[in-house]
C-alpha cells in the first residue's frame, strides 16, 4: 500500500454511499484522505453490524478484551497508553483570527500558522490505517436546536464510542441533504504504521499532541491522543468551545452542566441544571437517588455532563443534553455513592483503565470497600492490595465507563426532547476543601453570574496538571470556552437580561474538610437536603438568613430526618471565615486582572458589593 498510484486511486474514489450527496462533505473527505493518505475509508452508518465489525477489529489487535458475558454482556475493557489518560489543557488551542478574541484563559495560536503545523503532523498521518467517517448529530437528529458534525477519525475506538456519546449514523447524511451544516473535525491517533509494522493495543503519539479549535471556521483538528475529550469530538470540543461560540453569536448558551429533574410529593416538577468542574460530582447528582425521609420526591436524569440552553417563548430558558451517552468517572462510584450509575453499567459498556478481575469482570478503587485478593491493574500488571496500601491504584485516577444514556434507571421521559426542559435553577459548585459553604443563593442575576465567574475548584485527574490545587474555573469552563472569558461573562449577563423568567442561581460545596482532612459533608444522596432547599427556594417558602455572601438555610431550614448532623457540624459546613475570604478575594481579582478590560462594568459592582459585605465577618 502507500504507493503513489494507490493514493490517487483513493482520493479519487473515495467511494461514498449513494445517498452522501453533499458536495462539500464529499470534497472535504477527498482533501483529508489525500492529505492522511490512509489505507482505506470506511463510511460508517452507525449499524449494530458495522459496530460489531468494530468490536471484532479491537479484540484483534488488543485493543478491547472481552469482559465475561454473562457477568458484563456486550462490554469491554479497554487499556490507553499511560501517556495518554486524560485530557491534554497545554496542547488545547483556540485559533481565532485576532489572539484578544481567545482571550487569556485559551492557549492561542495564529491560524495561518497553525494550520501549516498541522498540514505537516496530518502529512501521511493515517498511513497503515483506515479512515473512518462518522457522521453524528449533538441532540435528537432533525432537532431544531441540534446540530451536525462529522468526524474523521483513523481510531475505531473512537468510532464505537461516538455511537453511545452522540446519535450517529446514516440518518445524519438525510438531515444534511446536499448542502446542510456541519462541524468538520478531524482527528488522528498521530501513529502512521509502515508497511508489516506490528501495531500496538493504543495507538497515539506519546510526544505530540493537538487539540485545535478555530472558531470563525468552526473546524476541529485533533492529533496524538485517542482518550475521552482529546478524542471523541462531539464532547468537549465541539459541544462546548465550538457551541460556545455558536452560542455567543446566536443567543445560547454551551454549558459543562448536569440536567435534573425533581419531582415534588405534590408532584411539581422543576429542573436544575448544575456546573461542576471535571470530577467533581456532575454525573453523581445528576442520578441522585433520595435518602428514605424523601418519600414521594423523584430525582430524574436529563444529562450529566453538557447542556445547551436556550430561550424558549415561555420567557424561561430552555436546555438540552446534546449527548447520548455517558463516559463518567469509574473510581468513587458503588452502589452506596450512586447506585443508579451502577446499574446503567450491567452491559454494553467500554470501560476504559479500569482494573480486570480474575472472572473477567471490573474493578476500581471506591466500587467496593474491600478490594478483590488479585487484579490485574489498568496497565495491564498483577496488582494485590498490598500494592494498593504501598498507593498503586489498580485504575486509574481517570479511569471512564462509555454506556448509553437509556441505561440509566433514573433517566427522565423528557432526556431527547427536542424542545429541551425550562430551567427553573442554576447551581455552580467547586471542590474546596474550605471557605466556601454548603450553600447559597445569589440574590439576583448579577451576583449569580459573579459566584459562578469567580468559581475555584482543585484540580483533578480529569485532565493533566496539578492535582488538588485551587484554581479559578469560572463556570466550570475554564478548559472549555472557546473564546474570551469576559465577553463570556457579559453573554451570561446579557442572558439573563433576554428572559422574562431568569433561574435563579445558587453555589454549593460539597466538598468542605473537617479538622481530620475528612469529606465534612456526607453528600451524594444527601445533597437532596439541599436540593429540596433550592426547589423551595425557587417555589417561594423554604426558609433562609442573610449572609455576607446571600441568603443561606439557617440549621432547622433543612430537612434533617434520617441524618445524624447536628448544629455544630452544619455550623462546620456553612462557616464563613474571614481569613479564608481575605484570600479569596484577592483570588478573585487576580482573576479579573488576568480577564482585563473585557470584564463586565457589572461584576465590578458585584465585587465591590461582596468586599464591603465581608468586612462585617
Ligand atoms: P466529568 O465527567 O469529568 O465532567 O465529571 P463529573 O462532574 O461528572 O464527575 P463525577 O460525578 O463522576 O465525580 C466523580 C468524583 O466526585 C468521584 O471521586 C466522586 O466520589 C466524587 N463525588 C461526587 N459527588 C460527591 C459528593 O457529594 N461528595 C463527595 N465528597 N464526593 C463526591
Ligand atoms: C471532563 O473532563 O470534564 C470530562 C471527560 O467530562 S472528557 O470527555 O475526557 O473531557
Ligand atoms: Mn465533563
Amino acid at each position: 500500500m502507500n504507493h503513489p498510484e494507490t493514493i490517487a486511486t483513493l482520493a479519487a474514489s473515495v467511494s461514498a454511499p449513494p445517498h452522501v450527496r453533499h458536495a462539500r462533505l464529499l470534497g472535504w473527505v477527498r482533501e483529508m484522505a489525500a492529505l492522511a493518505k490512509p489505507d482505506a475509508i470506511v463510511w460508517c452508518d452507525g449499524s449494530d453490524a458495522e459496530n460489531e465489525d468494530m468490536i471484532g477489529r479491537m479484540l484483534e489487535s488488543g485493543t478491547l478484551l472481552r469482559l465475561d458475558p454473562a457477568k458484563r454482556p456486550n462490554s469491554f475493557l479497554a487499556r490507553s497508553d499511560p501517556s495518554d489518560v486524560a485530557r491534554v489543557e497545554d496542547r488545547t488551542f483556540i485559533c481565532s483570527q485576532r489572539e484578544e478574541d481567545a482571550g487569556p484563559t485559551n492557549n492561542w495560536r495564529a491560524p495561518a500558522e497553525m494550520r501549516a503545523t498541522l498540514a505537516g503532523l496530518f502529512d501521511g498521518a493515517m498511513r497503515g490505517r483506515t479512515m473512518y467517517v462518522v457522521p453524528f448529530s449533538m441532540g435528537p437528529i432533525g432537532s431544531p436546536i441540534a446540530h451536525v458534525g462529522v468526524e474523521l477519525t483513523d481510531s475505531p475506538y473512537v468510532v464505537a464510542s461516538m455511537r453511545v456519546m452522540t446519535r450517529m449514523g446514516g440518518a445524519v447524511y438525510d438531515v444534511l441533504g446536499a448542502d446542510g451544516d456541519f462541524v468538520p473535525c478531524v482527528h488522528s491517533v498521530g501513529a502512521p504504521l509502515a508497511p508489516g509494522q506490528r501495531d500496538v493495543a493504543w495507538p497515539c503519539n506519546a510526544t505530540t499532541k493537538y487539540i485545535v479549535h478555530f472558531p470563525e471556521t468552526r473546524e476541529i483538528w485533533s492529533y496524538g491522543s485517542g482518550y475521552g475529550g482529546n478524542a471523541l469530538l462531539g464532547k468537549k470540543c465541539f459541544a462546548l468551545r465550538i457551541a460556545s461560540v455558536m452560542g455567543r453569536d446566536q443567543g445560547w448558551l454551551a454549558e459543562h452542566m448536569l440536567i435534573l429533574g425533581v419531582t415534588t410529593p405534590q408532584g411539581h416538577k422543576y429542573h436544575v441544571a448544575a456546573a461542576f468542574p471535571s470530577a467533581c460530582g456532575k454525573t453523581n447528582f445528576a442520578m441522585l437517588i433520595p435518602p428514605r425521609a424523601f418519600r414521594g420526591w423523584q430525582v430524574t436524569t436529563i444529562g450529566e455532563d453538557i447542556a445547551w440552553i436556550k430561550p424558549g417563548v415561555d420567557g424561561r430558558l430552555h436546555a438540552i443534553n446534546p449527548e447520548a451517552g455517558c463516559f463518567g468517572v469509574a473510581p468513587g462510584t458503588s452502589h452506596e455513592s450512586n447506585p443508579n450509575a451502577m446499574a446503567m453499567l450491567h452491559a454494553n459498556v467500554i470501560f476504559t483503565n479500569v482494573a480486570l478481575t480474575d472472572d473477567g469482570d471490573v474493578w476500581w478503587e471506591g466500587m467496593t470497600k474491600e478490594p478483590p485478593a488479585h487484579l490485574i491493574d489498568w496497565q495491564g500488571r498483577d496488582w494485590t492490595p498490598a500494592d494498593g496500601k504501598a498507593g498503586r491504584k489498580a485504575a486509574h485516577a481517570n479511569a471512564r465507563f462509555t454506556v448509553p444514556m437509556v441505561q440509566c434507571p433514573s433517566v427522565d421521559p423528557d432526556w431527547d426532547n427536542p424542545a429541551g426542559v425550562p430551567i427553573d435553577a442554576f447551581v455552580f459548585g467547586g471542590r474546596r476543601s474550605d471557605t466556601a459553604p454548603l450553600i447559597v443563593e445569589a440574590r439576583s442575576w448579577e451576583e449569580g453570574v459573579y459566584k459562578a465567574a469567580t468559581m475555584g475548584s482543585e484540580m483533578t485527574a480529569a485532565a493533566a496538571g496539578t492535582i488538588g490545587e485551587v484554581r479559578r474555573d469560572p463556570f466550570a469552563m475554564l478548559p472549555f470556552c472557546g473564546y474570551h472569558v469576559g465577553d463570556y461573562f457579559a453573554h451570561w449577563l446579557e442572558m439573563g437580561r433576554k428572559v422574562a423568567k431568569p433561574p435563579k442561581i445558587f453555589a454549593v460545596n460539597w466538598f468542605r474538610k473537617d479538622a481530620a482532612g475528612r469529606f465534612a459533608w456526607p453528600g451524594f444522596g444527601e445533597n437532596m437536603r439541599v436540593l429540596q432547599w433550592i426547589v423551595g427556594r425557587c417555589a417561594g417558602g423554604a426558609r433562609a438568613v442573610d449572609t455576607p455572601l446571600g441568603p443561606m438555610p439557617a440549621y432547622g431550614d433543612l430537612n434533617w430526618e434520617g441524618l445524624d448532623f447536628d448544629a455544630g457540624r452544619y455550623a462546620e459546613v456553612t462557616a464563613i471565615r474571614r481569613d479564608e475570604w481575605e484570600r479569596e478575594l484577592a483570588a478573585h481579582d487576580a482573576l479579573f486582572d488576568k480577564v482585563g478590560k473585557r470584564r463586565p462594568e457589572a461584576l465590578a459592582g458585584e465585587r465591590e458589593r461582596l468586599g464591603r459585605g465581608l468586612r462585617g465577618v
